[in-house]
């Protein structure tokens, strides 16, 4: 029997609680298709962590990962730890660590769930975002100065590279090939005048490469209007770290809630370990009242699945939650229901 070694990273807040839910399913999964999973936990990797001992994880943590075959994570983010602090102790080092260059956020408006855009009906709306997740605009590059004065500035660098890029736009163009044909990418060349053009550039090389995919590109902000207007005219968004960032919280606000996006921060060349890990962050507002909806957790375990090559379990998940979601009221809070996360839970693995 095959089996998977798992990372568990519960992080803060409702990550602790959305986590337990995804792997729930996956033991459901791994007896129904015959694979194993063997997990360990690092429930210590979080704020609480870092407020008593200055670091989010060990200083070793990469190496502890290393030998995984995927990483699960919930969420990290405390209100009494800055954002940066977190999100740069833990999730960018193991983004960047272990060069999960694409972040691949796929958004499907399900039937039963009501979108809060008018336009966006259960099955037109059905499309991944693919976001640069190593570089560009989230860089490390920059400076304070002055700190204090009058005269004081912050400078931040902005670096897209040309492997750097290439290789996310052809894993971005591979997917729309296997899918409906069809790429938009994000851009800003008309405000942005270096990266960016450079970007667009990139994009026309590489699609060359691609001729069966139909391609265009869009300024950000009229992207980000159309993603409201017409949400049913995208198949694959390609966007560079930042507007990728953004772009995929707006679709899954387009699906009915964040609480039901997933993302998977892949190392395509599976030279490391990959990392799956709900859209959401750690919600302190509804931490710790068992409310939190765990779709996007339980979704990105299936994306864990697809990527360790157990597609038929992974579609055995989705088709689980589109059924939830059609066929019952048993909804959380964020999408209108009373459910809590472990009745929403045991509803889906009924259902399973
Ligand atoms: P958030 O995603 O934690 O919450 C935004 C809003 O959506 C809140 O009202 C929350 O209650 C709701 N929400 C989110 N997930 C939900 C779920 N599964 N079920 C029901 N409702 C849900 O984003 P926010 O408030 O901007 O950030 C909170 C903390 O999380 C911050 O410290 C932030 O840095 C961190 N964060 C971490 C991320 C990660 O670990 N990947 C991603 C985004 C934020
Ligand atoms: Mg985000």
């Amino acid at each position: 029997m095959t089996n998977h070694r798992i990372a568990l990273i519960p992080g803060d807040g409702i990550g602790t609680e959305v986590l337990p839910a995804a792997q729930q399913v996956l033991d459901v999964l791994g007896r129904r298709h015959g694979f194993g999973l063997t997990y360990t936990s690092y429930d210590d990797w979080s704020c609480e962590r870092y407020l008593r001992e200055g670091a989010m994880m060990p200083a070793d943590g990469l190496d502890q990962l290393r030998d995984k075959d995927a990483i699960l994570l919930g969420a990290v983010g405390h209100p009494e730890v800055p954002d940066h602090v977190s999100l740069w102790g833990l999730l960018i080092p193991i983004r960047r660590g272990f060069r999960q260059y694409v972040n691949l956020r796929p958004i499907r408006v399900f039937e039963g769930i009501e979108s809060p855009v008018r336009t966006a009906r259960a099955g037109a709306v059905d499309f991944v975002v693919v976001r640069e997740n190593v570089e560009g605009e989230y860089s490390q590059v920059g400076g304070r100065f002055n700190s204090g004065f009058p005269d004081e500035l912050a400078v931040q660098e902005a670096v897209f590279t040309r492997a750097g890029v290439s290789r996310v736009l052809d894993y971005a163009f591979g997917l729309a090939a296997r899918r409906g044909g069809r790429l938009t990418s994000a851009t800003k060349s008309n405000g942005i005048v270096h990266t960016m053009p450079f970007w667009d550039e990139l994009v026309a090389e590489r699609a060359s490469g691609f001729p069966q995919v139909a391609w265009d590109q869009e300024h950000i902000d009229a992207l980000a209007a159309k993603f409201v207007l017409e949400p049913g005219r995208f198949d694959v968004v390609v966007a560079s770290n930042l507007f990728g960032d953004i772009l995929s919280d707006l679709a899954a606000a387009i699906a009915g809630s964040i609480g039901i996006a997933p993302a998977a921060n892949l190392n395509p060349e599976r030279a490391y370990p990959s990392m799956f890990e709900p859209v959401h962050g750690s919600a302190p507002d509804i931490a710790g009242q068992g409310v939190a909806n765990p779709l996007g957790a339980i979704w990105s375990a299936a994306m864990m699945l697809d990527h360790l090559g157990h597609p038929a379990a992974a579609k055995d998940v989705t088709d689980a939650v589109a059924g939830v979601l059609a066929k019952t009221d048993v909804r959380t809070r964020d999408l209108g229901g009373t459910a809590t996360t472990a009745e929403f839970t045991d509803k889906l693995l009924e259902l399973l």
